[in-house]
């Protein structure tokens, strides 16, 4: 099973073999840039309707889990509203796995390809640590967008109230007047105050979180699958949408 799909479905305490739901869940939501408005629709409502299931049942059975944390939890004196906690519960299901998953691909991507870097990590454990902040950098997976709201110019481009603009965290890490050879990726970078993880008060919740899932991913694939290439005859595809990564990877090992 997927790490990140595992780790969430047992933060939310959703049961575990429901986790192929999960993965139809988040590839409508991100990857569904394709698929008809009804599709699309569709596929939300089977979402909601099962994190409704999972809260009907967590009131009649409430555990140790963020589901019965979130239905129970109380802001200004108030319970949530139903559709808050449902809401929050979509949000980390999706921002929570996709997200993951490709870093964690592209991170195996660049190693595949690059045998110098895979050597060192291997040899050198304590250098993962900056490796994972530098893939983060180099290889952003997450683009966001945002409501402009008022009438604004900003690096000589007019923006107007009400439009959609993206936020290409990608594109501001590989700024070369905030990176030193912003292009290259250098697994032993010190100074990295990248932007994957976005900036200011929406800045991504799960980024703890997230570090440790790539630095456990990482180690256990590394200890275990020290030599690997990328399978040059096999096709490689990457996600469609705003979440950047590998969906299918042929790697040869050994
Ligand atoms: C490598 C993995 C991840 C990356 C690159 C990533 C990146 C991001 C980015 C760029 C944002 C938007 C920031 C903005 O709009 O300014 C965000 C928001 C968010 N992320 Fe992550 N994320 C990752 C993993 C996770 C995980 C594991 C969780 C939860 C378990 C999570 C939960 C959230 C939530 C709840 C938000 C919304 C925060 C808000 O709007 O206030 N993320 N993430």
């Amino acid at each position: 099973m997927h790490i990140p799909v595992r780790v969430i479905a047992d933060m939310l305490g959703f049961p575990t073999e429901d986790t192929d739901k999960f993965k139809h869940f988040v590839e409508n939501a991100l990857e569904g840039v394709n698929k008809s408005p009804e599709e699309r629709e569709a596929g939300t409502a089977e979402l909601f309707e099962y994190l409704l299931a999972q809260v009907r049942d967590h009131i009649d059975n409430p555990r140790d889990d963020l589901t019965t944390y979130l239905i129970n939890a109380e802001l200004y004196g108030q319970k949530l509203a139903p559709n808050h906690v449902v809401g929050t519960m979509a949000l980390l299901l999706i921002a929570g796995i996709d997200t993951t998953w490709s870093a964690i691909g592209a991170s195996l991507w660049h190693l595949a390809k690059n045998p110098e870097d895979r050597k060192r990590l291997v040899a050198e454990p304590a250098l993962r640590t900056t490796a994972v902040e530098e893939f983060l950098r180099a290889y952003a997976p997450v683009t966001m967008a945002r409501l402009v709201k008022e009438d604004v110019e900003l690096g000589g481009v007019e923006m107007k109230k009400e439009d959609w603009v993206l936020l290409p965290f990608p594109a501001a890490n590989r700024d070369p007047e905030r990176f030193e050879d912003a292009d290259k990726v250098i697994i032993d970078r010190e100074v990295n105050r990248h932007a994957a993880f976005g900036l200011g008060i929406h800045r991504c919740a799960g980024s703890h979180l997230a570090r440790m899932e790539l630095r456990v991913a990482l180690d256990v694939w590394l200890d275990r699958i020290p030599e690997f290439t990328l399978a040059e005859d096999a096709p490689m595809r990457w996600s469609t949408g705003q979440i950047r990564g590998p969906r299918m990877l042929p790697i040869r090992i050994g």
